[in-house]
């Protein structure tokens, strides 16, 4: 392993580009690889083990293709798949924690909303982390479904995205929540929509930026921060069609980008060992 080599990112589909965000912003630096599973999105109705298995199938992928650390970008791939994923392969893995812990120090009225998806309020993970930061609080759960698949349309502000979200936020607004926690990927690009449905004095938590720090200081303890002297770049692959999926991505990451299919025999392999985000075919 070496500290010239990509870092692995992955999503069910579009919301871990949000976290992507924010390891560029902070790791200027590294290559990284983003893996889009949108063929399969979304992961949060289905079966825990069919969401094990994606996660596992895209992890040795980016493995294959080079990575050095693995960060899961998707709350509910991190319920279903981050404690097998940690056991099984031996590199720096950064999972995503929704960002209660910060909502339960800041909020004043007692009342914390969740939004996520209905299996990551489901997991383990999340049982633990309530258990862990969330006492003292009234922390309610409120399951989303639809609001991945509104995003993956590239729908952001429109009727059915605002009628969606207008129902999730009513009860908890009703309740007196004061800080709303995203507990999706998927959710930040909502959040100028959802901060003018809930209004001035409730604030919006995402733990994106707290999700790239931890990745700077797992490649920090390991060894592996890129060297200065480069500019990192980024390759995209989807399980979508890339053709279809090509407009949205470029729209949401503010930049032109690369994108291959996933899982076909012409997709692109980055050289190993060392990282440079040169492309050959296999
Ligand atoms: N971005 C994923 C997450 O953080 C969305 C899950 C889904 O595809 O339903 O949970």
């Amino acid at each position: 392993m070496t500290a010239h080599q990509p870092i692995g990112v992955f999503d069910s589909g579009l919301g871990g580009l949000t976290v992507l965000r924010e390891i560029r912003r902070l790791l200027p630096h590294e290559n990284l690889l983003y893996v889009a599973d949108s063929g399969h999105a979304p992961y949060g109705d289905k079966p825990m083990a069919a969401i094990e298995a994606r996660s596992l199938a895209i992890t040795e992928f980016l493995l294959d293709h080079g990575a050095k650390a693995i960060v899961i970008a998707c709350n509910t791939a991190t319920g279903a798949a981050a404690r097998l994923l940690r056991t099984r392969y031996p590199v720096p893995l950064v999972a995503m924690e929704p960002a209660v812990k910060p909502a339960v120090e800041r909020t004043r009225s007692g009342v914390v909303g969740v939004l996520a998806t209905r299996q990551t309020l489901a997991s383990h993970n999340f049982s633990v982390l309530l258990d862990r930061v969330g006492r003292g609080v009234e922390v309610l759960r409120q399951p989303c479904p639809g609001l991945v698949e509104r995003v993956e349309a590239g729908d952001l502000d429109g009727e059915r995205t605002r009628a969606l979200l207008a129902q999730y936020l009513e009860p908890l607004l009703a309740r007196g929540a004061d800080m709303l926690v995203l507990g999706c990927t998927h959710y930040p690009y909502l959040t100028p929509l959802i901060q003018e449905l809930a209004g001035p004095t409730v604030q919006v938590l995402d733990s994106g930026a707290a999700v790239a720090r931890q990745v700077q200081r797992r490649l920090g303890e390991a060894g592996l921060l890129a060297p200065a002297d480069r500019v990192g770049e980024e390759l995209f692959w989807t399980s979508g069609n890339p053709a279809d999926m090509h407009g949205l991505m470029t729209r949401l990451w503010e930049s032109d980008v690369v994108l291959h299919r996933l899982g076909t025999e012409s997709a692109p392999r980055a050289t190993r060992p060392a990282g440079d985000l040169v492309l050959e075919s296999v």
